[in-house]
């Protein structure tokens, strides 16, 4: 459904600060990101490691989607492969209705600067650069321009309208994540891709970046999915997948923390069983 939606926004987060109203173009329902029985395998031999055995998921679009389990399981080969960063040995994969598999790598670079955003743990900003040339990077790799309306919105609600010609280094952690938040979002990308988004962050700073992840799906319609350790991080989310060897397990809808550490213990339990050989 694609339709226009006037958003009023108020956040009560102190870096939020400020009431907008935009207009904006919301499109939600359907599928953003499509996994079909996708296999990715590293290494041969003895060496060889099955990092996804035949997934099979489908990521709503305007949902915000958290990816779990123990280290090794394959939460990051499964987001690569999503985002086009890293190819699959079978299966097949899409951003909307665009199909990744097989295409060429200059299809692929252009397919993830039109329709993919990234946010990973280490922020990955240019030190040389400002926040706002951070924020607009992508997009002028592109060759395209901000729409004004939309960038100015973004700004506000992340909070850095007096921060934007500061350099990395010159903010603090949470500040630095914003403005990678900020980065990502500003291009509408059909999927935004999160790797440990608050991983380096202190709870109170890991707070402010969810709260801006949250809001961008409930306002504006943002399609994110997002790997990450922890629970509460992942109550956030409106689904939690999580994943053991390289497959989907399990899965929560409308999470809470005690919901999702539940589930992770019992995987957890499960892995030392088989450890230890009882069935
Ligand atoms: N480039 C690579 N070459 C060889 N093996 C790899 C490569 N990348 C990942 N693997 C292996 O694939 C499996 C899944 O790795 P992946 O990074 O997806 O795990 P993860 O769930 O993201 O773990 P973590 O929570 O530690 O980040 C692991 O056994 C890992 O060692
Ligand atoms: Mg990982």
């Amino acid at each position: 459904m694609r339709g226009a939606l006037s958003v009023k926004w108020t956040s009560h987060a102190d870096h939020f600060k400020g009431e907008l109203s935009v207009t904006t173009t919301v499109t939600t329902g359907g599928v953003a990101a499509r996994a079909v029985d996708v296999w990715k395998v590293y290494g041969s031999g003895e060496a060889q490691v099955i990092a996804l055995h035949g997934v099979s998921v489908e990521l709503e679009r305007g949902h915000f989607t958290a990816i779990m389990g123990p280290s090794g399981s394959g939460k990051s080969t499964l987001m690569h492969t999503l985002a086009g960063l890293d190819s699959v040995n079978r299966g097949e994969i899409f951003i909307g209705d665009t199909r990744l598999t097989g295409m060429s790598d200059g299809e692929l670079t252009n397919l993830r600067r039109t329709k993919v955003g990234f946010i990973f743990q280490q922020f990955n900003l240019l030190p040389t650069l400002t926040a706002e040339e951070n924020i607009l990077l992508p997009l002028s790799i592109a060759g395209r321009k901000a729409d004004p309306a939309w960038y100015d919105t973004v700004i506000k609600t992340v909070g850095l309208a007096d921060r934007l010609g500061h350099r990395p280094s010159q903010l603090s952690g949470g500040q630095q994540q914003r403005v990678a938040c900020a980065r990502a979002l500003v291009s509408r990308p059909e999927v935004i891709f999160a790797d440990e988004p608050t991983g380096n962050l202190d709870s109170r700073s890991g707070a402010e970046v969810l709260s801006f992840l949250r809001n961008s799906v409930r306002e504006f319609g943002q399609t994110i999915v997002m790997v990450t350790h922890d629970p509460n991080a992942a109550s956030y989310a409106d689904r939690v997948i999580f994943l053991a060897d390289g497959q989907i397990v399990d899965e929560l809808r409308e999470p809470t923390a005690e919901a999702v550490l539940d589930k992770l213990k019992g995987l957890d339990n499960a892995a030392g069983r088989l450890a230890g050989g009882v069935a």
